[in-house]
């Protein structure tokens, strides 16, 4: 604004009128295939400091919606926003380095190193090749002790079963220093217990790191203890945005999602 130019006086107030911005922005995200769409027209946010449930019945997007914001494939149409910088279309290490950490649904390490040098790995990636190696190391060993896998040098990823293949995954994503992580931690074939687990282990993460989650799930349960807030997918398209407990008694969440009438609904 030019000097003279505010006759109201209305520039000292500017910053309190400005709406905030929340940390992700997703609007009318859409995904096809050769046709098929597998996320359609899609939209929800994201506040700093929250836990974001992104649930749904298997097929119904989640993973798309997560490889759309990571950069795995660009959006066919619609709007990705971090901190209001449309994101959308960016390659996945662009994406990665503006701030945003994933973790796969099927862990794949580097079997041939070890899970330090696996984590290390993923410290020196995030951080563009800039960090040196002590301090790579020290990412690794910290985002190794948050999930609860050993720091030690000679642990390999050898024999882990599928709860330590997945912190392990955590960790490598941990350590490339997000402000935001996308977790699609399918719990398929967790027991229970390593499920109340991976749901502690994310309310860690945010309380110790400050890190912003989105957890993609498709068991209900668990998760709803966990998150601030949640939103439903069903074939590619959003059917529920809200808290928690009103989800477990939206008539179409229960109908679509638990795939029955909503008066026989079980105690999700
Ligand atoms: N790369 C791809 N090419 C073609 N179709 C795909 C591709 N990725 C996903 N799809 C299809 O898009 C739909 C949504 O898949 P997506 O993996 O996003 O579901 P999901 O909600 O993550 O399911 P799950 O709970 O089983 O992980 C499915 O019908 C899937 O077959
Ligand atoms: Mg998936």
């Amino acid at each position: 604004m030019k000097p003279g130019s505010d006759p109201a006086g209305l520039t000292p107030v500017l910053p309190f009128l400005q709406v905030p911005v929340p940390l992700l922005a997703v609007s009318g995200l859409t995904k096809t295939f050769n046709g098929f769409t597998a996320v359609s027209n899609v939209s929800f946010h994201v506040e700093e400091g929250e836990i974001l449930g992104l649930i749904g019945p298997n097929g119904s997007g989640k993973s798309t919606t997560f490889n759309c914001i990571a950069g795995m494939f660009p959006p066919t149409a619609g709007s990705i926003r971090l901190g209001g910088e449309e994101i959308g279309g960016l390659a996945a290490n662009k994406v990665c380095h503006r701030g945003i950490g994933r973790t796969y649904q099927i862990p794949r390490p580097f079997h041939n190193l070890t899970l330090i040098e696996n984590v290390a790995l993923s410290a020196w990636f995030g951080q563009q090749g800039k960090a040196d190696r002590a301090t790579c190391w020290r990412q690794a060993e910290d985002a190794l002790a948050l999930v609860g896998l050993p720091t030690g040098a000679a642990a390999r990823t050898d024999g882990l079963g599928a709860a330590a293949l997945k912190k392990l995954e955590l960790a490598r994503a941990l350590a490339t220093q997000p402000m935001l992580l996308l977790a699609d931690e399918s719990l398929n074939g967790l027991d229970h217990g390593e499920m109340e687990q991976a749901a502690d282990m994310l309310q860690r993460i945010r309380r110790e790191k400050g890190i912003t989650i989105i957890w993609v799930e498709h068991i209900m349960g668990v998760l709803m203890r966990v998150v601030d807030r949640v939103v439903v997918l069903d074939h590619g398209e959003k059917i529920f945005d809200g808290a928690p407990r009103a989800a477990q008694s939206d008539k179409r969440v229960v109908e679509v999602y638990l795939g029955v009438d909503a008066g026989d609904a079980p105690d999700a």
